[in-house]
């Protein structure tokens, strides 16, 4: 079947399924949305209830579908109808909707050589003010999607800009301040992937195919209602905690399923959550396997690093390899959330007096909440996606043995700077300070180098801290959990995943990580970014700085 077809064919399943009254609840657990893998040329693999849906793929069109720039192209943010988000019945949600070669793409995955000058449109088709933020690119802040560049709804703003990052997985998704949380959630998010030599060196060392072998994972707690729209509705509770939902969806697909052949897969894990660390593993029959870390927000590390587990928080990517060359026809592994203490300690940060009253409370309790009805705790275990190998392939290819190597930045003379985070009157601040659109507390010198030291308060949270227009490198942890010190793979407390270049960091409670940030780029005149955590309820309410890099 043609993909159109395909698409055509679902459209009619959800009208049927509607027709004799099955919509309602959650009966598409326990359906399949997709049956068929005849684009892929690999074995469909036997019917599992608990994991029903097929894994939607990036391909040529639709969800996810793959648009290599540079092209014209605009970027609707719009409300539109989505067959494949669970269950099969087309559901409202938001999206980038982009029309392109005569096809129509949502939340397209752009690709695109680094050094590439590209020219996007931003058109701004919902209701309210909005942004589009490329989160990991150095660009001047005229592209970065600064919330003081939301346009209303009707309005356009144009990205111009050369993609100057290393080959890796970037994203995008709204910015508007106080709204990022809620479009984000609603479904407005898509992946940028950054190709450059090392890249293509890899892709041919271990045969990898985009949206064949090369698998983008991105990983999104939702609450959907009956009809599967997502619903986002945080109560004073989950402003302070951050919104958990009740299912995980990987590329909006509820429980999928992925059928593999015996060799190396790549996938690209991008936590788009708004609020939930994953803990990553991959399973077979009821035990951890290892699996390779390959890369991360800013691209490939030095080496493989094998591993077997790693904390993935919101914004955070991971590139990852699993060899499935060993394995058996019939054999599955599933990719989860393993079990892990959420460390929500925040008996500090109350809900305001006030909404105690209407029957909420800080701490724990928080999970249930009148809005938390059946909702899946931060810190549970979650099984997210099975791979079940269905045939035998000739693969020759071998893991290599190191990619490029990563010169640090030089620290010598740099200027140090703390940033404190905890709670102040019941919100979550950096240095006691809330969010002002046009204040600029911190100002780097463009070219210089810094050490941000950024420690996280023991009655607190943890909080993924970003920081905008740069890559920097982690130099230290300390003072972290005996769950984050276990994966260490250095004298200084790193895990694999925390090597390398990153532009987002989870920090445990009572933990301070020290990182090297170099300002230098190639904008002149001044340029104003921030530094948020991207906990979206906790951004959206304030946890975030401006900072200057002054020219
Ligand atoms: Cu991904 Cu400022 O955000
Ligand atoms: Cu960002
Ligand atoms: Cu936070």
């Amino acid at each position: 079947m043609s993909r159109s077809g395909r698409r055509k064919f679902l459209l009619a399943v959800g009208a049927t399924a509607a027709a004799v009254g099955l919509a309602g609840g959650f009966w598409w657990r326990h359906r399949p949305v997709y049956d068929e893998y005849a684009d892929r040329g690999v074995p469909a693999a036997p019917y599992d209830p608990a994991f029903p849906n097929r894994l939607a793929l990036p391909g040529a069109d639709g969800m996810f579908g793959i648009v290599d720039l540079p092209a014209s192209l605009t970027l609707a943010a719009k409300a539109v109808r989505h067959a494949s988000l669970p269950p099969g019945n087309p559901a409202p949600l938001l999206a980038y909707e982009s029309e392109h070669e005569g096809r129509t793409f949502l939340n397209p995955i752009l690709r695109v050589r680094s050094g590439t000058a590209v020219g996007i449109k931003f058109w701004n088709a919902l209701d309210e003010e909005s942004i589009i933020h490329w989160h990991g690119f150095k660009v001047d802040s005229n592209n970065d999607g600064h919330p003081h560049y939301a346009v209303s709804g009707g309005g356009t703003y144009d990205y111009q800009f050369t993609v100057a990052n290393r080959a890796a997985t970037y994203w995008y998704h709204p910015h508007p301040h106080h709204l990022t949380g809620k479009q984000t959630y609603l479904g407005l998010a898509g992946l940028f992937i950054v190709e450059d030599d090392d890249e293509v060196r890899l892709q041919l060392a271990l045969d990898l195919k985009l949206g064949e072998t090369d698998i983008p994972l991105l990983i999104q707690d939702k609450r959907l209602d009956a009809e599967g729209r997502p619903v986002y509705a945080p109560d004073a509770v989950e402003r302070v905690h951050g919104y958990l939902g009740d299912q995980v969806l990987v590329n909006f697909i509820a429980r999928p399923h992925f059928a593999a052949t015996t060799r190396i897969y790549r996938f690209r894990i991008i936590n788009g959550s708004n609020a939930r660390v994953y803990r990553l593993a991959f399973m077979r029959g009821g035990q951890q396997i290892p699996y390779y870390v390959i890369g991360n927000d800013g691209g490939l590390l030095e080496r493989p690093y094998g591993v077997a587990e790693t904390f993935l928080s919101p914004a955070e990517r991971l590139d990852v390899l699993l060899d499935l060359r060993d394995s058996r026809v019939g054999e599955a592994v599933t990719l989860m959330s393993l079990a892990f203490d959420p460390m929500h300690l925040e008996s500090a940060a109350k809900a305001p007096a006030g909404e105690a009253s209407r029957g909420h409370h800080a701490g724990h309790e928080a999970m249930t909440s009148n809005h938390a009805q059946g909702i899946l705790p931060d810190g549970a275990a979650i099984e997210l996606l099975k791979i079940t190998v269905t045939r035998k392939t000739a693969y020759d290819k071998a893991l290599p043995e190191t990619f490029t190597p990563i010169t640090p930045i030089d620290v010598t003379g740099a200027r140090q700077r703390v940033l404190k985070l905890g709670e102040t009157k019941g919100a979550w601040r950096i240095n006691g300070l809330a969010y002002k659109l046009r204040a600029t507390p911190i100002v780097v010198k463009r070219g210089s180098v810094e050490i941000w030291e950024i420690r996280n308060a023991a009655r607190g949270m943890p909080h993924p801290m970003h920081v905008h227009g740069f890559q920097f490198q982690m130099l230290e942890r300390s003072g972290s959990p005996e769950q984050q010190r276990s994966s260490a793979v250095n004298e200084k407390g790193l895990s694999a995943a925390d090597l390398g270049w990153k532009d987002t960091l989870l920090v445990w409670p009572g933990e301070t990580v020290r990182l090297a940030i170099d300002f230098s780029h190639a904008f002149l005149g001044d340029q104003v970014y921030m530094v948020h955590c991207h906990n979206l309820e906790h951004e959206d309410h304030g946890m975030m700085l401006n900072f200057k890099v002054a020219a």
